[in-house]
């Protein structure tokens, strides 16, 4: 090797891969992997001693509300994407339920103008399915900037929903990529409004059941298995659903939540409105069986769905108060807490948070650490204690339900496509995000 052949050298570290876990260093050049390997005798503009560290493929985090153009009081592209750096992520998808909605080209068009160079992460923007948009699905999945499209068949924070079946299937008869959904059955939902107990946040999993998520999924997978379309079943949160969906995994993917695995229906009683999602936290059985389903290999990815409100949003007496809470900035280190806790491998996790994304996604050029690859990495310490506090979350809102949390994993540094974008807990690099691309749309 002769001199300076790199712009970064990463020396010393654990690289995680899909060849293993062992010692590696990895030279990077402009926005691309260049070498990996002993690189002893090479050189670097910057050589970073990664010793202790471990070196991971980028965390994709295919969930995220980050709320621009609209309730930006809440969120906005740029520190939504700072708190997704801050926590060792490379990438989002971003949900299609802002204002205005993302349904159009030219809302899609917008979104992408206002985070190139702007947000710190790649990122990627759903397109909302409608009942009027559903001709052009094949055409607004494919343009540039798109996830693809994401569907709510049940009603959350915001106004898309197409509930019924007929609807469903003309989006899915239109749609050649893998459309996102969530999935809760609107007609049920609508029934079963007395079940919320106003002031009781315990009851948004007694309003909004199993039998909620279940029924929508059953009809789903019946519609999809029709058109003869691949589905992802975006946070899954029933052990029936996991159930279900593991008979149809030649057409469905499955997406869990760090919350989903972490809190159950127990937390209401301390964290009350904070913990308020849709789909809902739910009690502990529930919580066993996506980690079985995590386990066996149902679970295809981890999403965040971060979905940031305000605490004085928050605070308004249930049912007034809106459902999501922060996770993007969390969900590295709350994974990385189950890893030191024997529930997860570091392989698995990388397998859920990159390959994952990557094969589910058809995603061009990233989710493995490979030459030829976008030099995208989470560089985590699995050793180091911290404790999660609302002061380090960068998020608009400003606060996480794990305040006060003692975690066991940290991500220490975030490199997309070859910049050092995060060190130590530091935003280094200039914003430069950009698109991520799809091989299903190159
Ligand atoms: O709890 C949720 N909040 N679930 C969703 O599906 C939407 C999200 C939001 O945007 O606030």
């Amino acid at each position: 090797m002769t001199a300076k052949n790199f712009d970064f050298i990463l020396r010393g570290g654990l690289v995680v891969n899909h060849d293993g876990v062992g010692p590696r260093d990895i030279g990077i050049r402009a926005e691309t992997i260049a070498a990996i390997g002993d690189l002893s005798l090479a050189s670097a503009g910057t050589t970073i001693d990664c010793d202790g560290l471990h070196i991971l493929p980028g965390v994709i985090d295919t969930q995220v509300h980050f709320r621009e153009p609209g309730p930006t009081h809440k969120e906005d592209l740029e520190t939504g994407s700072r708190a997704a750096v801050l926590g060792g992520v490379v990438g989002v998808f971003e949900m299609p339920n802002t204002n205005p909605l993302t349904t159009t080209p030219e809302a899609l068009a917008d979104k992408v103008a206002r985070a190139t160079g702007r947000m710190h992460c790649d990122f990627a923007f759903y397109v909302g399915g409608t009942h009027e948009n559903a001709k052009d699905i094949a055409e607004l999945e494919r343009l540039p900037g798109a996830a693809g499209i994401k569907v709510f068949m049940g009603s959350s924070t915001g106004s898309l929903l197409v509930a019924d079946d007929a609807g469903v299937t003309e989006i899915l008869r239109h749609a050649r990529r893998r459309a996102a959904f969530h999935s809760e059955d609107e007609f049920r939902l609508i029934e079963r409004m007395g079940e919320r107990v106003p002031g009781d946040p315990a009851s948004h999993p007694v309003w909004r059941d199993v039998e909620t998520a279940m029924a929508c999924t059953r009809r789903l997978i019946a519609i999809a298995r029709a058109q003869r379309a691949r589905i992802h079943v975006l946070h899954v949160s029933t052990g029936e659903e996991i159930e279900l969906l593991s008979r149809h995994k030649d057409i469905a993917s499955v997406e869990v939540t760090p919350h989903h695995l972490t809190l159950s229906a127990d937390d209401y009683a301390t964290l009350g409105t904070k913990i308020q999602m849709n789909p809902p936290v739910r009690d502990k059985s529930h919580r066993e069986i996506l980690w079985r389903g995590l386990d066996q290999g149902v679970v295809d990815v981890i999403g965040s769905d971060h979905a940031p409100h305000t605490l004085e949003e928050k605070a308004r007496a249930y049912p007034d108060s809106p459902s999501g809470m922060t996770g993007a900035q969390t969900l590295v280190p709350i994974m990385l807490d189950h890893v030191a806790a024997g529930r997860l491998t570091l392989q698995r996790f990388v397998d859920l948070t990159s390959a994952g994304p990557a094969r589910l996604f058809q995603i061009a050029r990233k989710g493995r650490i490979a030459v030829g690859f976008d030099a995208d990495l989470t560089i985590v310490d699995l050793k180091r204690r911290e404790t999660i506090r609302n002061s380090w979350i960068a998020s608009r809102c400003g606060w996480t339900p794990y305040h006060g949390k003692q975690v066991t994993g940290w991500p220490v540094g975030t490199f997309v496509r070859g910049a050092r974008v995060m060190w130590e807990g530091e935003v280094l690099a200039p914003s430069t995000g950009q698109p991520i691309r799809f091989l299903e749309a190159l």
